[in-house]
């Protein structure tokens, strides 16, 4: 069982206003907290802000429509119970994550796991009077109380690039991490769409399925590989350059999540009419297939990207979570089984829906540049997905 903050169900039954907010308590317990569902003006109110933080970065949708919808859904007090899992939760990203999903209204309970840690962040967040119930877990005897009942599943367990390292160097280490919690989520929530963000993603991803293919537990519709955080980048960078809001801009990051299988489509970004030269699309492809060392470099031995992708990470959780709700319209880009290339992973924008994947969408037209840049990820890619599906056959 977890040993922190494992507070019990909230009986919806015991209400109290205050001015900001409805506390629904919890009669019976003296060890209880309050657990509160936003009732302030939106200006005042950190769910609508974070809400409409995620909403206006989600890489293509949303419609006027469904954004209203979700709108009304937030506000709802019937928002479905769902339970997200952290692997990894203490670490340079488990931690912040565990922050940004303690923030997601669509979350009802947060469970965090670690090797090692997890008391300490767990006790920390669950202080934070949003919505989820907070459980803390750690050591191994602990994951499937940590998994049990997961609707999504994120981990962002592993060790990090460190200066001179590829990502292809944590290969080994985080092959045989991922390959065991994966084996523990197809025991405990073979249900749970999981979230990869632990690298090398383009073979993590591959390992995993194998892993769920041999439990018998596999559906392609329930695995992802996190790439937002390339999408992050690539609008971030094109919006400096084009001179626009940041969160106006979209852009499809299509191929994979390593150095050049990292393929920004800038010919559709949107707003259009940026109207720039070759030579900057060049540069802004690099800069975002080279964001990862970038951080690294800054960072200096202190590990690798770990706020923008936790950032990143609750956009693609969020989006997730809202696909589970059955919010429609919600597209995001993603690295997963797919047919849209030859090759059985690739990244390009998908629909997400009450099953996961509702619907992998083609690419749209490249330019001639960007054609290239996809026929000449595809052999690292591949050979990055066979090594995944070696080692999970190996090992
Ligand atoms: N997908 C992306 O865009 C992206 C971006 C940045 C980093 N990453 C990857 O995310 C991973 C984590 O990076 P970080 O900076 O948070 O590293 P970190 O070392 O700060 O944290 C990793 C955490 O994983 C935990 N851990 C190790 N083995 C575990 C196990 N078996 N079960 C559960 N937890 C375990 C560690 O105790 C630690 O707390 C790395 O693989 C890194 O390369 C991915």
């Amino acid at each position: 069982m977890g040993y922190t903050s494992r507070l019990p169900r909230p009986r919806l039954t015991t209400l109290k206003w205050s001015s900001q907010t409805l506390i629904y308590g919890y009669p019976n317990s003296r060890k209880s907290l309050p657990f509160y569902i936003p009732r302030g003006p939106a200006s005042q109110n950190p769910f609508t802000v974070l809400e409409s933080a995620l909403r206006r970065s989600s890489s293509t949708c949303t419609s006027s429509s469904s954004s209203h919808l979700v709108r009304r859904f937030y506000s709802s007090e019937t928002t479905p119970e769902r339970k997200v899992t952290v692997l990894g939760a203490a670490g340079g990203i488990g931690q912040p994550l565990a922050l940004l999903m303690k923030l997601n209204p669509l979350v009802s309970r947060l469970a965090l796991y670690d090797i090692a840690g997890t008391p300490g962040v767990a006790a920390d967040v669950s202080h934070i009077n949003t919505r989820s119930e907070v459980s803390g877990y750690m050591g191994e005897e602990q994951l499937g109380h940590a998994l049990e009942g997961s609707d999504v599943v994120i981990i962002p367990a592993g060790v990090p690039r460190k200066p001179g390292m590829t990502r292809d160097d944590l290969f080994n280490i985080n092959a045989g991490i991922v390959k065991s919690l994966c084996t523990a989520i197809a025991k405990y929530c073979p249900n749970a769409l999981v979230n990869m963000i632990s690298n090398p993603v383009n073979s993590t991803v591959p390992i995993a399925a194998e892993v769920f293919k041999k439990a018998g537990t596999y559906d392609e519709k329930k695995l992802f590989g996190v790439t937002t955080l390339d999408v992050v980048r690539a609008k971030t960078f094109f919006a400096g350059k084009a001179k626009v809001s940041p969160s106006e801009v979209n852009v499809p990051v299509v191929g994979g999540h390593a150095g050049i299988t990292i393929l920004p489509l800038f010919s559709q970004a949107t707003p259009k009419g940026s109207n720039l030269s070759d030579e900057e699309i060049v540069a802004l492809t690099k800069r975002t297939q080279d964001g990862g060392t970038e951080v690294v470099e800054a960072k200096a031995g202190k590990g690798s990207a770990t706020l923008s992708m936790a950032y990143a990470g609750a956009v693609f959780a969020d989006a997730c979570l809202k696909g589970l709700n059955g919010v429609p319209d919600i597209v995001e880009c993603s690295y997963v089984q797919s047919t849209i290339t030859e090759l059985p992973f690739f990244a390009s924008k998908v629909r997400l829906g009450k099953n996961g994947v509702e619907e992998v969408l083609g690419l749209g037209p490249l330019s001639d540049y960007e054609k290239e840049g996809l026929e000449r990820l595809k052999s690292e890619l591949k050979s990055s997905i066979e090594k995944g599906i070696k080692f999970a056959n190996q090992n």
